[in-house]
């Protein structure tokens, strides 16, 4: 293991530690992000556990009357970030939180399997098993927001309707929404732009874009039902219901261990076979051979690769011999020998740009992801390698944000991009250096 790596990791997290929360890092992103303390929680567990317990209190003392969970929850008053509180008016939803200020939007729900995660980290398993059994509840709740109003045709998939919510903000694959919409030219101040280059983060038309989603949103107050009607941007993701299932799975495990929560586990169970049943009919693609978004407002697939189409082997979705046809996919797309696994977008595809943002670059969560689901599937050698990239990018550059995937070019200028000192870069680096 490389001790002096691990240091720094652990020095990176108590350093973005904020008495209750952390935040992904300094300046660019100074309040808790929702999948960004799930992850953190994680790298806690091995040398912080009360830290590791107290991020996912808070994060779930945010939650709101009706289960949702916000994707930002604004601890803090900053001028550093936009669009703040003041734009995102989450004292517009009735059930919205009143202790804390936060967005109208969410994120990949993590917190079900960050919990098994912890677990299974913990050297005082009984201890862990306490707190989880006092959180765990509040978890089930947010999967029951999900399957009661996010999953309009009753099919087991539950939609987004933010890019934001996707956590793969500016991907390629929502160029194609951008074009069915026309927003206005908003006038308003970034922030992002001061702390970090421009060409490694969305443009101006794009931030349009995203806020006109919000502007909908707040004209009918984050009403769920609202929301699905009027959205431009409505789309099943295959990162965002890979992780609800994962977590889903997670909740069954860990609901067993507690004991007298059959009712629960039914009901869990249930999510689970229809989410996985329509999973693999309605977002596989045949041609491509990997999972893909299905844009739910203008009914039809995104044809698109990405990091997105590899997570479902994370939640165990496809079967071996599917599992087999995407590995291979993936090793000729994004696996050639001046690529770095795992570009967050197809590197063949002219939509491909390896430093800005969602749009190429690799990101240390999805490679998280996809190590642990490929050891699912006994591609040991191949999750090897992808540890190897992993650890071989931050050495190179230090804990960024996202790397370049072009091999050749690290080692020669900085290949590190977006915010330096990286919460879950170091989090989860620690966890990968323990497996
Ligand atoms: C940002 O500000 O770019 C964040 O990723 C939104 O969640």
């Amino acid at each position: 293991m490389n001790n002096a790596l691990y240091k720094t990791a652990q020095e990176v997290l108590n350093n973005n530690w904020k008495n209750g929360f952390s935040v992904p890092c300094a300046k660019l992103y100074p309040f808790q992000w929702f999948w960004d303390s799930g992850l953190i929680a994680i790298g806690f567990a091995h040398f912080d556990m009360p830290k590791a317990e107290q991020e996912i209190k808070t994060l779930l003392d945010a939650q709101w009357g009706n289960g949702f969970i916000p994707h930002i929850i604004f601890h803090t008053e900053s001028d550093t970030y936009f669009p703040g509180p003041d734009f995102h008016r989450s004292d517009l939803h009735p059930l919205s939180s009143k202790k804390y200020k936060s967005t109208g939007m969410t994120q990949p729900p993590v917190t079900g399997f960050v919990l098994e995660e912890i677990y299974k980290i913990s050297k005082n398993k009984q201890a862990t098993l306490k707190f989880i059994q006092e959180e765990i509840d509040k978890v089930y709740f947010n999967h029951e927001y999900f399957y009661n109003n996010r999953d309009v045709n009753n099919e087991g998939l539950v939609y987004i309707y933010h890019n934001w919510e996707s956590g793969t903000d500016n991907s390629p694959i929502w160029d194609d929404i951008w074009k069915t919409m026309n927003p206005p030219e908003y006038t308003f101040e970034r922030r992002d732009t001061t702390h970090v280059d421009a060409s490694e983060r969305p443009s101006k038309r794009e931030y349009d874009h995203y806020l006109h989603i919000i502007e909908i949103a707040k004209e009918h107050n984050y009403s769920d039902e609202k929301i699905a009607e009027l959205s431009p941007f409505l789309v099943q993701d295959p990162l965002f219901n890979a992780v609800l299932i994962k977590s889903n799975q997670s909740l069954i495990n860990l609901y067993e261990l507690i004991g007298n929560n059959d009712a629960k586990i039914k009901q869990l169970k249930q999510w689970q076979e229809k989410a996985i049943k329509t999973f693999n009919t309605k977002l596989f693609d045949e041609n491509l051979g990997a999972y893909v978004h299905y844009d739910l407002r203008n009914e039809k697939q995104l044809n698109f690769l990405s990091s997105s189409s590899f997570a479902p082997l994370f939640a165990n979705i496809p079967s071996k011999e599917r599992a087999e046809t995407m590995v291979n996919v993936m090793m000729e797309r994004f696996g050639g020998n001046n690529q770095y696994l795992c570009a967050s977008f197809d590197p063949t595809s002219e939509r491909f740009n390896p430093k800005k943002y969602w749009r190429g670059p690799v990101w240390v969560n999805l490679n998280w992801m996809l190590f642990n689901g490929l050891i699912n599937y006994g591609y040991n050698t191949i999750a090897t390698r992808v540890k190897n990239d992993t650890v071989s990018i931050i050495e190179h550059n230090g804990f960024y944000e996202y790397f370049d995937s072009r091999k050749d070019i690290h080692g020669t200028v900085n290949a590190g991009y977006g915010g330096n000192n990286f919460s879950w870069s170091a989090a989860l680096l620690i966890d990968l250096l323990n497996k």
